[in-house]
């Protein structure tokens, strides 16, 4: 059930997951209790939030003033640069992926804040570990400008939980797949467009090479997912640096026959690009049994029900019968 008292922030409300979770925090908690920001103009399709203020998570000051006004005690910070991006501009990937999260430890620190929700990534992982089924507890060596700002932050979470008892939950998200809102800059995200150019076209082609398999996630499971972990009693959270989420995992080759399921005259070629790289230092699948134990998590989607439910809705978006 809600909490009546709760306030919520959400950064980056107007992006792929901040558009569709800032939604159903709405229905969970109410449009009075739900305040989205951003760093883009106010687009009220994108959000019915009962308010919305346009802010850079990157001005403190204006932040603090936010927090305070609104009496927030909860923050979804979901603000950053994916991992495409941040290779092209590292120096402003790790200002906006960390020193924001920073601030809201702070202020959590403080007392100004409840609890907060931070999104990790599977760019923690890197060298010197297997492959498949990636346990929680492995070896973090990440080669990406993106991955070495999520390591930071994790860290930072779980300094300030043991330090300070700030109650800060996140998951390391894999690629996340929805149809509402792009996604933009991330190297899973041809799992995305593979599917806006197979209903647009009948063609695709991928930048990541055909037998490169990553872990990926359909949104709904994703808020799902936050829900549930941000509803935990503060006990049964074992992690507080961020929890393994394996979703399931495929490869372009794969994903691409199973739309043909669907649209059997649909194309794919590849050209792999400079994310190919990325994509081959992160780990094929995950191992997320900590999760699943600490908290429920669970999933409703495979390979087969996203890729219907993808292209029923991408076609009413897209005005092909
Ligand atoms: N989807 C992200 C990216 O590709 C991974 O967390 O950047």
């Amino acid at each position: 059930m809600a909490n009546a008292t709760e306030k919520i922030l959400i950064t980056g409300a107007l992006g792929q997951i901040g558009s569709e979770l800032t939604n159903k925090l709405v229905e969970l908690h109410g449009a009075e209790n739900v305040i989205a920001t951003d760093i883009q103009k106010f687009d009220k399709n994108h959000t019915n939030a009962g308010f919305y203020e346009r802010m850079d998570v990157s001005n403190t000051a204006l932040v603090q003033q936010i927090v305070k006004d609104y009496e927030i005690t909860t923050v979804y910070h979901l603000a950053s640069l994916l991992s495409g991006t941040s290779e092209k501009n590292p120096q402003f990937a790790w200002k906006l992926n960390v020193e924001p999260l920073l601030n809201f430890l702070e202020m959590a620190k403080e007392g100004k804040l409840k609890k907060i929700f931070w999104p990790s990534s599977i760019a923690v992982f890197g060298r010197g570990i297997p492959k498949e089924n990636v346990g929680q507890e492995v070896v973090l060596n990440p080669s990406t400008v993106y991955g070495i700002s999520k390591l930071a932050g994790e860290k930072w979470c779980e300094y300030y939980h043991e330090k300070f008892g700030v109650d800060v939950r996140s998951i390391r998200y894999p690629g996340l797949i929805s149809w509402k809102t792009p996604a933009g800059g991330g190297t899973t995200d041809y799992a995305v467009e593979i599917y806006y150019e197979a209903v647009e076209k009948g063609k695709y082609t991928s930048f990541i090479s055909e037998n490169t398999a990553m872990p990926m996630l359909y949104m709904d499971d994703a808020i799902d997912a936050t829900l549930q972990l941000m509803a935990a009693p503060s006990e049964s959270i074992s992690v507080r640096t961020s929890y393994n989420l394996g979703g399931m995992s495929f490869t372009p080759k794969e994903l691409a026959s199973e739309i043909k399921n669907i649209i059997p005259e649909f194309e794919i070629d590849y050209q792999p690009d400079f994310r190919q790289a990325i994509a081959d230092s992160w780990p094929a699948s995950i191992d997320d049994a900590v999760a699943k134990k600490d908290w429920g998590l669970k999933y409703q989607y495979g390979i087969k029900e996203m890729s219907e439910d993808m292209i029923s809705n991408l076609r009413k978006k897209l005005c092909h019968s």
